[in-house]
């Protein structure tokens, strides 16, 4: 069966980017020029996902007038003759089919997820979390889908993270392999390192049977209070068969400020139009950076040999 629908959470608070993110969603960021929720839609089309479900919360009104027709602004970039910009905007508003309903709790991503279930009805759907921005050459959602297609079983996306960092991730237990496909026994949200049955991690990238609304149904809250997703694919996992997918691809945590910056920086060094301007000034910056920190290294060298003469 064709995968048409994809599942956006757009709930969570962003509290991790105040106060950038006080008075407008996290999701709306900007990496160069375009908002980081942009990425992941463009992703689920090229993908060929054909309707969208945003799950929303209070405060994430600019997403959906982001993906809306702007009238003004399209006979304003007409009058002006900015063919090329007004294409762009118009394209955005053209992309997909897309729907919102509002999570009315935080409850987490298992809640949020489970708030589609009428939305998906009885097909396999693609969840896509907004924190992972994904660059590659084949979308990693596709990768997903065509995993899918192969197998018939629910699937997730998966790359290796240092063992100091599983505590952030679901990290699954994987069993058998066959080239990047692992078959996966067991799965656990955010294990402390001793805990923690590999080192894969779940990417913000699922194809999922419309079974896991029952599991959903099932569960009880898990890690921070919230319905966890893991949780849920836990339970599909020992009933029906779950596979994980090694993703080809880069990845940028956004979620977090260096991921976010190294996202911001490495995009816009792929940009044609921005590459040279900002690679110059990168070197320039590091150089200027190495001279003043080994100065700094001398000096604090020197402040040491004195203060251990004088002792
Ligand atoms: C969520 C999922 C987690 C997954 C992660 C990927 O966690 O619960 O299993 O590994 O996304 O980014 P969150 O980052 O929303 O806490």
């Amino acid at each position: 069966m064709k995968i048409k629908k994809a599942v956006i959470p757009v709930g969570g608070l962003g509290t991790r980017f105040l106060p950038a993110t006080k008075a407008q969603p996290k999701e709306m960021l900007p990496i160069v020029d375009k908002p980081a929720v942009q990425y992941i839609v463009e992703e689920a089309v090229a993908s060929g996902i054909e309707s969208i479900i945003f799950i929303t919360g209070r405060n994430k009104k600019s997403i959906e007038d982001h993906f809306d027709k702007s009238v003004e602004l399209e006979l304003l970039l007409e009058e002006k003759q900015k063919v090329d910009i007004l294409k762009e905007v118009q394209q955005i508003s053209s992309m997909s089919n897309i729907h919102y309903i509002r999570q009315k709790e935080p409850l987490g991503l298992g809640h949020a997820v489970l708030c589609a279930e009428q939305f998906i009805g009885d097909e396999p759907f693609a969840v896509l979390l907004g924190d992972d921005i994904m660059i590659s050459e084949k979308p990693a959602l596709k990768q997903l889908i065509d995993t899918y297609h192969r197998t018939q079983q629910s699937v997730i996306g998966v790359k290796k993270v240092a063992m100091e960092d599983v505590s952030k991730y679901g990290i699954i237990d994987p069993g058998s392999k066959f080239g990047q496909v692992h078959s996966v026994k067991d799965l656990v949200e955010k294990p402390a390192i001793a805990n923690a049955p590999s080192d894969l991690a779940v990417m913000g990238r699922y194809i999922l049977n419309p079974s896991i609304f029952s599991y959903l149904k099932s569960i009880e809250l898990g890690v921070g209070n919230e319905l966890q997703l893991t949780d849920a694919l836990r339970l599909l996992c020992q009933k029906e068969r779950l596979v994980a997918l090694d993703l080809i691809g880069k990845r940028y945590d956004i979620g977090d400020k260096v991921g976010y910056l190294k996202a911001m920086i490495e995009v816009a060094l792929q940009r044609e139009d921005l590459n040279d301007s900002l690679l110059s000034y990168l070197e320039k910056l590091v150089e200027t950076e190495r001279t003043q920190n080994s100065v700094y290294r001398s000096k604090l060298n020197k402040n040491k040999k004195i203060s251990s003469a004088s002792s």
